[in-house]
């Protein structure tokens, strides 16, 4: 059992606004105290630049920044040389579609969804324009989500490309990726995995899912902003076109060429965000002091609670009750999820409304927006019961006009 009351004590947030009924987790966790610590430390008393200098400073910040690394390998079951630190899941995505620009060829086709986020659908986008090649969509169900049936449908030949979100940052569904990874790569597809909502919440294993390339950023799972990570098989990265060029990616540079390093280096180009990686490894080691089951259980619990409040409110419409994480996406009829989410705040209740950089999948519901409550391991009833009357007085204050 997860004591909420002793993990508010390691985001110090709550000890200058206990109020607070954070529900925007989907968005951006709150920041645990021991990352924040460990990126102090390294301003405070390393600040070198890594893998350069000969002597003590900088061999304590290689050390802290490749240790890191090893941390972010263990926690996804890779290898160390899998990993690749970018600046979150929009740049390490980015990175991967770019250097599809390289590859793909008119007429392959690349398959994506409309549950994607923006990050993970408009670089593949841009790849298709740039090269010929065809985006194709997986019909979803009534409900919104991805099955295997429907992926099999899209499948074919021309598949070169799978790129999906493995849980929606908008409707919080699971997507069945170990097992559209095993047909992709019937055909030689490369799997890229949008993992920026599942690694928050679920232990991830890329030698188990078995997907070419997986991304996530540290902000989401109480660690700094400005820090991601790239994962990707050895064999598929050393023969990628590196995205930026510069400091320390480089092997050999003559006048009119130069050559690449192998994997990590070869996609870290200029000084990395070395206390960023230092900060996302000190997270990872207090989720995993937390136990990711123990966490699941914890969210999963007040899901379900605010869940059963939430259906008992007339006019409210829920879109996804069904979700795997927790997240609850809803709308109430005839008020703006904006004004709703405004007078959320008067209760310090913490909400996303909007598109949720998501549109196709607002398109996919009809709406044009609606209102986002996400869970994590520092919420308990009482924000959830807070959140529950602030919507019932919101819906007063506006149906009273
Ligand atoms: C599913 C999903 N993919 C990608 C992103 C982009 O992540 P970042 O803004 O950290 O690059 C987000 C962030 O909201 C997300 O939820």
């Amino acid at each position: 059992m997860i004591d909420v009351e002793q993990i508010r004590k390691d985001f110090l947030v709550y000890t200058k606004q206990p109020e607070l009924a954070y529900l925007d987790s989907a968005a951006s966790s709150l920041k645990v105290k021991s990352a924040i610590d460990e990126v102090d430390y390294y301003y405070h008393n390393l600040g070198a630049n890594v893998h350069r200098g000969a002597y003590q400073l900088a061999y304590e910040t290689t050390n802290l920044y490749e240790e890191a690394r090893k941390t972010v390998a263990s926690f996804i079951n890779a290898d160390e040389e899998e990993v690749v630190f970018t600046r979150g899941t929009t740049s390490s995505l980015n990175t991967i579609a770019n250097a599809y620009r390289e590859i793909l060829e008119p007429g392959d086709e690349i398959i994506t969804s409309e549950l994607e986020h923006h990050s993970s659908l408009i670089p593949w986008m841009i790849t298709a324009k740039k090269t010929g090649a065809n985006l194709v969509y997986i019909p979803l169900t009534e409900e919104g989500r991805i099955t295997i049936e429907a992926f099999k449908k899209v499948f074919t030949k021309k598949t070169r490309v799978v790129a999906l979100t493995h849980v929606s940052n908008v409707l919080g569904y699971l997507t069945p990726i170990k097992e559209i990874t095993k047909i992709a790569h019937q055909s030689n597809a490369i799997v890229v995995l949008d993992a920026a909502q599942s690694a928050p919440h679920m232990k991830l294993d890329v030698k188990d899912l078995d997907v070419d390339f997986m991304a996530f950023s540290g902000h989401k799972m109480f660690g700094p902003s400005g820090i991601g990570v790239l994962y990707g098989k050895k064999h598929l990265f050393n023969y990628l076109e590196p995205f930026e060029y510069g400091g320390e990616m480089v092997d050999e540079v003559d006048k009119d060429q130069a050559t690449w390093k192998e994997n990590p280096f070869r996609f870290e180009a200029g000084t990395p965000i070395i206390s960023g990686a230092i900060g996302l490894a000190a997270a990872i080691r207090y989720i995993e002091s937390i136990g990711q089951e123990q966490m699941h259980n914890h969210t999963e619990a007040l899901h379900q609670y605010t869940l059963k409040k939430l259906k008992e409110i007339p006019g409210l419409i829920i879109y996804n009750e069904s979700a795997e994480n927790p997240v609850i996406t809803f709308n109430i009829k005839g008020i703006h999820p904006h004004d709703i989410a405004t007078i959320l705040d008067q209760y310090h209740v913490c909400v996303r409304a909007g598109h949720h950089c998501a549109q196709l999948v607002s398109k996919f519901l009809g709406v044009n927006s609606t209102l986002r409550a996400s869970m994590h391991i520092y919420n308990n009833q009482k924000d959830c019961n807070v959140f529950i009357e602030s919507i019932i007085a919101a819906k007063q204050f506006f149906e009273g006009f």
